[in-house]
């Protein structure tokens, strides 16, 4: 971490916890953190849509909760024929800041693209909120060294046609397909070599002011016992955690790996 960046833990939790395990998560969680964590850590949580309402409506009724509402997918239209999907303004309006696009599960499983990513990207900073841009490379690419190429190629489409302002505002996170769900972490110093590469890349296209501003996280088997070291990384500002975030003891501590 960099201290001109504030670190971003977000918990991703995919396909889990129906909306009465959601409320139960985020209480826990609640009684685990506290003031002195939000006011060094923004901490977000990305339940499926069926739970959003509960948890924005405990984050309300909790002054003292400083937890951030996320989404995992949006569609990038405001309205429409588009059955099953669900729009940036309806997660603006449930008071969403964080919403990621282009996680390798939706790459793989529902043939999303980097054309697509691009649009939900720009869609997703019109409603005011702010894209966690996901990008990673298969097992395949990086034993034949085409990780970097693969990173770069996705970020450039992914950000294609943003100003400068806005690409600093966003986050990038870097999760290599073959870490993810696998037990398997990509090494401190893999992070953190394709963290600072994705940052020189976002400085040569956006510039300095971008570069420095951008935050990138790290995702891929994360959780309590290899969060500091892979936060102690100079280019890695947070952590987009999967199964390790669906335990709010194991989250808890995952973010108060991030308050030195
Ligand atoms: P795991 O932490 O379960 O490996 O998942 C990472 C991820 O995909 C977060 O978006």
């Amino acid at each position: 971490m960099n201290s001109a960046r504030r670190p971003l833990i977000s918990g991703n939790w995919k396909m889990h916890h129906h909306h009465l395990e959601a409320l139960h998560c985020v209480e826990k969680l609640a009684f685990r953190l506290s003031k002195e964590d939000y006011a060094r850590v923004d901490v977000s949580v990305h339940p499926p849509f069926t739970d959003m309402r509960t948890v924005q409506t405990f984050i309300l009724a909790e002054k003292n909760v400083g937890l951030l509402l996320g989404a995992q997918h949006c569609h990038a239209a405001d309205k429409g024929a588009f059955t099953g999907e669900v729009s940036v303004s309806m997660l603006a309006k449930l008071d969403v800041r964080y919403v990621i696009a282009g996680h390798s599960e939706r790459r793989q499983f529902f043939g999303e693209t980097d054309a697509g990513v691009n649009e939900k990207t720009k869609a997703i900073l019109k409603a005011a909120m702010t894209p966690i841009v996901c990008v990673g490379e298969t097992l395949e690419e990086r034993e034949a060294d085409q990780a970097v190429a693969r990173v770069s190629t996705q970020l450039a489409a992914g950000l294609a046609g943003l100003k400068a302002d806005a690409v600093g505002s966003l986050v990038v996170a870097y999760e290599p397909i073959w870490a993810i769900g696998t037990g398997r972490t990509a090494t401190a110093d893999d992070a953190q070599a394709m963290c600072s590469a994705i940052r020189s890349m976002v400085t040569a296209e956006f510039g300095p002011e971008a570069g420095l501003r951008v935050r990138i996280q790290y995702g891929g088997s994360a959780k309590a016992a290899n969060a500091s070291e892979l936060l102690s990384q100079s280019d890695v500002d947070g952590l987009l955690v999967g199964g390790a975030s669906l335990d709010a003891d194991e989250f808890a501590k995952i973010v108060q790996a991030a308050r030195f």
